[in-house]
């Protein structure tokens, strides 16, 4: 029996797994760190808490198992994807990551598509410029911290800042690497075109690999500090969209997933690069060869719901809410709510739009605004949908994960939204899970990812769309979808004139 160490370096903490080849969860770890906002829409955090949350990992998944570190067969890693790690000549951090939730590169990301224009940037890199990728963060160093810029010598994103850690090997893969804007992702290569237009020497960013080829091995040094076996082959691993996918069993055309964590994510796996310029659409290359996906991306999904739980009924648990919301009907008796509290990305990539409730009136109570929270990212995650199918994405079944999962009426309302049935599977932890299916496929434990997902992932539920609840959510979603661009001015003047 081999056994498998996964590793997600996530925004709010890391977690560790370790598996065996039937895909049992033998010990899991988690370490939070804390993410530092400098300034209104800032996000950073130093990479050395993510190693220590690796090493806190490793140590506790081994002494949990009793299992010795030569026993690991191979390491997969994964992590929040789009942050800029800088370091210099002498492999120094330059300054804390700035990561992909930071907001600050608006100017910049317009002055990229600005600058290439829509066809260009779609051909060379398959994607928008958006504030959240790692590119715009160059630039904006260029401009604002020119000293430290000076000094860059390696630009890393996080999980292989960990990866140069355990093997002090400098290495990236496809699927992380596409959402750096850098990426020639049709080819999954860097793109020449791309460094030049923006003047990045190539020759700060490290060799691109295949997700599952082995990119490095764990060295003398770091089998002392983490206890595995020096010479543990470390795969390329996922980004944390690509590798999670992997672990709910996304990996052939035709299947859909939507993960309902802070962020909401509406992922297609597709078999060659399709690109919707001017959508808000990114278009990935996905953790195994010859594949790519379609992504949409809502920044705050569950993280509106735990504002609302924060500020309206702090205490309260989601069971409770979601239990209110659950004996309002589908509709929430006229009331809409827009999820942009953190701007949005997908369908629209505006750093200034900003949520709301639409349709307030005296009728209204707690459990209405929970459910048109519920509903309202449900709508918003459909937009991504709808984005996909115009390019031939079928939305026939929808594998739900995330921490919103595990509500059976938020699982419903995106079934009714959708109108399509939604699943979930055995694995619920996500990239860690994805990470280390990915490790054993490098080296050899699998075939293939598709086999390894085959034989350690089962569809566990299944929900049907109400077909009662269908004629509501259309109205609802039509009424939804022309909210944004009748009030995106006012949503400017507002962030532009009050300090929003
Ligand atoms: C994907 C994205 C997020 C981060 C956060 O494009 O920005 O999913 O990777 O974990």
């Amino acid at each position: 029996m081999a056994y498998l160490l996964g590793i997600d370096i996530g925004t709010s903490g890391t977690k560790t797994v370790l598996i065996d080849e039937a895909g049992r969860m033998l010990a899991s770890a988690y370490a939070e760190y804390p993410l530092a906002q400098p300034r209104p829409g800032w996000a950073e955090q130093d990479p050395d808490l993510w190693w220590q949350a690796t090493l806190a990992g490793i140590a506790e998944v081994l002494k949990k198992t009793g299992l010795r570190g030569e026993e690991v067969a191979a390491v997969g890693l994964s992590g929040q994807m789009h942050g800029a790690v800088l370091l210099d000549k002498d492999y120094q951090v330059l300054r804390p990551a700035i990561l992909w939730c930071d907001q600050r590169t608006g100017a910049e990301s317009e002055w990229i598509a600005e600058t290439l224009g829509v066809e260009k940037l779609f051909a060379w890199s398959g994607n928008p410029a958006l504030p959240g990728f790692t590119a715009p963060k160059l630039l904006w160093m260029r401009r604002h911290e020119p000293a430290l810029y000076a000094r860059i010598q390696h630009v890393l994103l996080p999980k292989d800042f960990i990866r140069w850690r355990l093997t002090a090997e400098l290495a990236t893969e496809v699927s992380d690497a596409s959402g750096t804007l850098l990426l020639d992702v049709a080819r999954r290569r860097w793109s020449p075109e791309m460094l030049a237009a923006l003047a990045i020497p190539q020759s700060w960013l490290p060799p691109v690999y295949e997700s599952i080829e082995v990119s490095g091995r764990v060295s003398v040094s770091a089998a002392a500090l983490t206890g595995l076996a020096a010479g543990t082959a470390v795969v390329g691993g996922g980004g944390d969209q690509a590798a999670g996918a992997v672990g709910a069993g996304i990996v052939q055309s035709g299947l859909l997933s939507v993960a309902l964590g802070t962020s909401g994510v509406v992922f297609a796996a597709t078999d060659e690069a399709r690109i919707l310029p001017g959508s808000g659409l990114h278009a990935f290359c996905h953790a195994l060869p010859g594949k790519w996906h379609l992504m949409g991306v809502m920044l705050a999904a569950g993280a509106s719901l735990q504002w609302l739980r924060n500020n309206m009924a702090p205490g309260d648990t989601y069971d409770n809410l979601t239990g209110r919301a659950a004996r309002v009907q589908a509709g929430a008796e006229g009331l809409l709510f827009l999820p942009y509290l953190l701007g949005e990305r997908t369908p629209y990539p505006d750093p200034a739009a900003r949520g709301g409730f639409i349709g307030l009136s005296m009728r209204h109570e707690l459990g209405h605004l929970v459910r048109a929270v519920l509903e309202g990212v449900a709508y918003g995650l459909r937009d991504s949908l709808e984005l996909m199918k115009r390019l031939g994405v079928p939305g026939a079944e929808v594998r739900v994960s995330g921490g919103g999962a595990r509500s059976a009426l938020w699982r419903q309302i995106v079934a009714d939204i959708f109108q399509a049935p939604v699943t979930v599977v055995n694995s619920s932890e996500g990239p860690a899970f994805g990470a280390a299916l990915l490790a054993g496929t490098g080296v050899g434990v699998y075939a293939s990812v598709e086999e390894a997902c085959r034989k350690t992932i089962r569809v566990e539920s299944r929900q049907e769309p109400d077909p009662s609840a269908a004629e509501a959510y259309e109205k609802g979603y039509a009424l939804y979808r022309s909210l944004y661009p009748l009030l995106r001015e006012t949503m400017h003047g507002l962030t532009s004139g009050f300090g929003g």
